[in-house]
């Protein structure tokens, strides 16, 4: 019987659009998911969206659009994306699914009948950004996690007792397997220690997500939802006896991959509702660091995202995939940028395994019309050849062994470490040298080095499949070895290049790229921020320290995409979005008499907005007041802060702002058109 290999992705919220964070942990587990596969396992790799909550419901509320439409529209950006990057996913799991929402039912059923789950009034602190209650904080704390100002919720909600899981989950973790890495396992152990309080697991003040079984005016807290897809979607909680197999095959899942920020839901909650169903817990939760760009983390709150699309266009999926796992340390924080990107690809790809492919192929074409020719054991063969040999098997050992650890940047290091050898035997060897002489000794010398050459090249595609499939699909399919996903990794070793192999058409597989792929994806990148209006991106070079003309004139006056009347279409004027906001906190910019920082709610976020009305209104006075704000302007810093907006305000000829305001109530959010 074949091993079963079961792994997740966390599923994405459907309030932003997916970036290159969202791609990286997907990479991670295609990549695990092809390793597998090739290793023989019965794979099930599982991914999707997380639709539900009062995130998402403010923020398809914010767009105009019914929640059920704004997640169909942002899932399927995130299917089709995976779609065209190859990502080989088994499943894609959408929690607004029947299946899916049935399936949580059954779970909430099945642990309230065993007695975890109970009615209680929940009064205190919630995160809606990071879906989150916060235990111990006060009206008008931030987020511990995000730092935005957490709501307060005062609801009659159902209750799961985590608290009586607190020994067993510290028994889980003895088990060193269960977290990695090791820094994330100590911090939930020492969470845990610090005593666990029941949590609330229903919202009643608001109604997108799943209805409690029997209590349909509450809704199940969207973690929950969230976290049972795991299950869910292999077929847990199903009546369907194919659902029922396919659950006991495949659960428990053999890694389930998150980002560093979601470690307390999956190393906590997780287990503990598992265990309170009576269901086993998964092997092994694997939580990676942040992809950082700018030096913050990529996300769409901080506008520093890089666009997936961006890179496919210009480099193409395998050119990510090799650099995200190849430059982040696994488990770290890492940079992205596109300088770093092209650097990369050039010497490992263009120059490194790409170059070592139509060097070797191309020379047994000229030399041996195309066959593979024979090594010889004797004479002409050298103490180089054998070295060779042994990096190579050392390398077989070594990218296993690291890769299962989860150390894909040390695997692909040893995989490129065989690639540079061999390029290294390929100059001292001289191969062109030895193919211009006839006699017998230089002919069999020449084929023990193609040999060589063309092997090692054999053994770093094979280990590098996984992580570049399109490529080395290609150069499989150049050596003559046919479709590469036959390949069965576990037998790999040296000397298995049968002899005589007819080749087929060799082609660059990694064309170098010029400086210009920087720039025009960086283009390409600044177009996107800017967009959709030409109107935006003219007010994004306004100096907001520079009042009154920045803060306090809308950003449309500032087109120069205007006709020449200076009319402009109402298109034109939708392009900016004008949201109502509540200004949450305020204070001066240090050494700045302009500047005040503001965060401003604008009902899907608080975002930190940057105004020069320094000189006509005081800090203090702005707190809880509503405002305009020019919400898709391109991001910008300012002493050093990072603008997020804009804030409207009318300018008086002595230059005085004053802030646009409304006479009815207006909620945070509430879009101006
Ligand atoms: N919906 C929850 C997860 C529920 S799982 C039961 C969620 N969604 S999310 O859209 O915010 O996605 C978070 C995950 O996306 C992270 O845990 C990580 O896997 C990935 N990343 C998103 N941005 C990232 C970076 N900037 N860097 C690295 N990974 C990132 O949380």
């Amino acid at each position: 019987m074949s091993k079963k290999f079961y792994i997740t992705t966390p599923i994405y919220y459907v309030n932003a659009h997916p970036h290159i964070g969202h791609a990286y942990t997907t990479i991670a587990c295609d990549t695990i998911a092809r390793r597998q596969r090739l290793l023989g396992a019965e794979t099930f790799f599982l991914t999707g969206t997380d639709e539900h909550g009062q995130k998402i419901e403010r923020a398809a509320l914010a767009a105009g659009k019914t929640p059920q439409q704004y997640a169909d529209e942002i899932s399927a950006e995130f299917r089709r994306l995976w779609k065209r990057m190859g990502i080989s996913n088994d499943d894609f799991i959408r929690t607004t699914e029947d299946r899916h929402k049935k399936r949580v039912q059954e779970l909430f059923r099945r642990i309230r009948d065993n007695g975890f789950i109970y009615k209680g009034t929940y009064t205190g602190q919630y995160c809606v950004s990071d879906e989150l209650y916060v235990d111990g904080a006060q009206p008008g704390d931030p987020c511990p996690t995000c730092g935005r100002i957490t709501e307060t919720v005062h609801e009659e909600n159902y209750f799961f007792k985590l608290s009586a899981f607190q020994e067993k989950l510290l028994e889980l973790y003895a088990n060193p397997e269960f977290i990695r890495p090791e820094s994330r396992r100590n911090e939930v152990i020492s969470f845990v220690r610090s005593g666990l309080r029941d949590l609330s697991i229903s919202r009643s003040t608001f109604t997108w997500g799943i209805p409690v079984p029997d209590d349909p005016k509450h809704v199940i807290y969207v973690w929950l939802d969230a976290l049972a897809n795991y299950i869910t979607a292999i077929g847990y909680g199903s009546s369907h006896a194919a659902a029922q197999e396919a659950f006991k095959k495949f659960w428990p899942a053999d890694v389930q991959m998150i980002g560093k920020e979601i470690v307390r839901f999956h190393c906590v909650y997780w287990p503990a509702f598992l265990m309170a169903a009576g269901l086993p817990v998964p092997k092994a939760i694997v939580a990676h660091g942040w992809l950082l760009f700018e030096e913050s983390k990529m996300s769409k709150s901080r506008g520093n995202i890089v666009r997936t699309e961006t890179i496919l266009d210009v480099l193409g999926a395998d050119a990510l995939r090799y650099f995200l796992l190849r430059e982040v340390v696994f488990g770290q924080d890492g940079s992205f940028s596109f300088d770093a990107l092209v650097q990369r690809y050039n010497s490992d790809l263009a120059n490194g395994l790409g170059n070592l492919a139509s060097r070797t192929l191309t020379m047994i074409n000229r030399y041996f019309k195309g066959e593979v020719p024979y090594p010889s054991h004797t004479a002409a063969r050298k103490p180089a050849d054998d070295a060779i040999a042994e990096i190579a098997r050392k390398t077989i050992r070594e990218f296993g062994t690291l890769f299962d650890q989860f150390q894909f940047s040390r695997a692909l290091e040893s995989a490129w470490s065989l690639v540079a050898a061999v390029d290294k035997y390929i100059v001292e060897n001289e191969p062109w040298a030895l193919g211009e002489k006839q006699d017998e000794d230089s002919r069999s010398r020449l084929a023990t080095v193609l040999y060589t050459a063309a092997e090692a090249l054999r053994i770093a595609t094979a280990l590098a499949h996984p992580v570049i499939p399109e490529a080395t699909a290609k150069i499989w399919v150049q050596m003559g070895l046919g479709d590469i996903k036959q390949l069965a990794l576990t037998d790999l070793a040296w000397g298995q290049f049968q002899l005589g192999t007819k080749l087929g058409d060799v082609q660059p597989v990694f064309p170098r790229a010029d400086k210009s792929a920087i720039e025009r994806m960086q283009k390409m990148e600044d177009e996107r921020k800017s967009s959709p209006a030409a109107a935006t991106q003219a007010s994004a070079t306004v100096d907001v320290s520079a009042p009154p003309a920045a803060t306090s004139t809308p950003a449309v006056t500032h087109a120069n995409a205007a006709p020449a009347n200076n009319k402009i279409s109402i298109d034109d004027f939708s392009k900016v979005e004008l949201r109502v906001g509540v200004v949450k906190v305020a204070e001066r910019v240090p050494k700045s008499d302009k500047l005040l920082r503001l965060e401003v709610d604008i009902g899907t976020e608080v975002r930190q907005v940057l105004a020069g009305i320094a000189e006509a209104y005081a800090p203090e006075t702005l707190v809880g007041r509503k405002v305009v704000i020019v919400a898709n302007l391109a991001p910008r810093k300012l002493r050093g802060l990072e603008s997020n907006g804009m804030i409207v305000a009318a300018s008086l000829e002595d230059g005085k702002p004053v802030l646009a305001s409304f006479l009815e109530d207006v909620p945070a959010g509430a879009r101006l058109k």
